[in-house]
């Protein structure tokens, strides 16, 4: 097993010759953390997050898995997660579409990439195996993506996923200067993965 490196600054370890997708570990934590607040402040995801609340934001109370990239150094350079589903629009829309029941379903979340290493596969890579793992569980696997996130949406259009819905998800906790979306919500576009059997990955 590789170590992990979590006081490695963000971007500065990363080879793009090799990642490797396994389960996250209590170690990768911190430095997935830190490289979430790089994340935001390149991309303003997540949105309505900030400080101490990035850690719960990435080790979410509701995973049914958690899956890092990381490079040959043993680094993470990435992260997806599949999320038990909340009764929500979001889910509802997804429910429509897929004919699939709350424990049908699953909610790929928290994916992300150093920005250091973007275009090279490998928000694809976890992307694809967050979706096998709710495959696996018998779950068709969805999600939300806020519609200011154009990498993102290009990454599930190239890989097939299907916009069933728009939904205008509304905070509840209060906003923070940092708050990186305009007013008390933000637009989201419902996406589904492709049926199993659709030709939808690049080979
Ligand atoms: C979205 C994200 C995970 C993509 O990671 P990545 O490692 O750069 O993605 P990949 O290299 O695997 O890209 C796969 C495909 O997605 C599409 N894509 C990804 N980024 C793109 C971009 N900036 N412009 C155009 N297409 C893009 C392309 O089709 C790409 O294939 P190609 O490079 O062969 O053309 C990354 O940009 C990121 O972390 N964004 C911020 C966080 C975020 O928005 N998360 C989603 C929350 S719902």
């Amino acid at each position: 097993m590789h170590a992990v490196a979590p006081e490695l600054p963000i971007g500065q370890s990363v080879s793009e010759e090799f990642v490797r997708i396994r389960k996250r570990r209590d170690q990768d934590v911190d430095r997935l953390v830190r490289l979430i607040g790089s994340v935001r402040d390149v991309d303003g995801y997540p949105s309505h997050v900030t400080g101490a609340g990035l850690q719960t934001f990435v080790v979410a109370g509701d995973e049914l898995a958690a899956l890092v990239a990381e490079d040959e150094a043993g680094v993470a350079v990435g992260h997806a997660a599949v999320h038990e589903p909340a009764v929500s629009p979001v889910t509802d829309a997804a429910a429509a579409a897929t004919g699939r029941g709350l424990s049908g379903l699953a909610c790929i979340a928290r994916l992300f990439v150093d920005p250091a290493v973007r275009r090279a596969g490998v928000g694809g890579l976890l992307l694809d195996a967050a979706t096998d793992a709710a495959w696996g569980m018998d779950r068709w696997p969805f999600l939300d993506v806020w519609e200011a996130l154009p990498n993102a949406l290009a990454l599930y259009d190239s890989r097939g996923w299907l916009r069933v819905g728009t939904e205008d998800i509304v905070f509840t906790s209060p906003c923070v200067e940092a708050c990186r979306h305009v007013g008390n919500s933000i637009r989201s576009h419902v996406l589904v993965a492709p049926p199993p059997s659709a030709p939808s990955r690049p080979a």
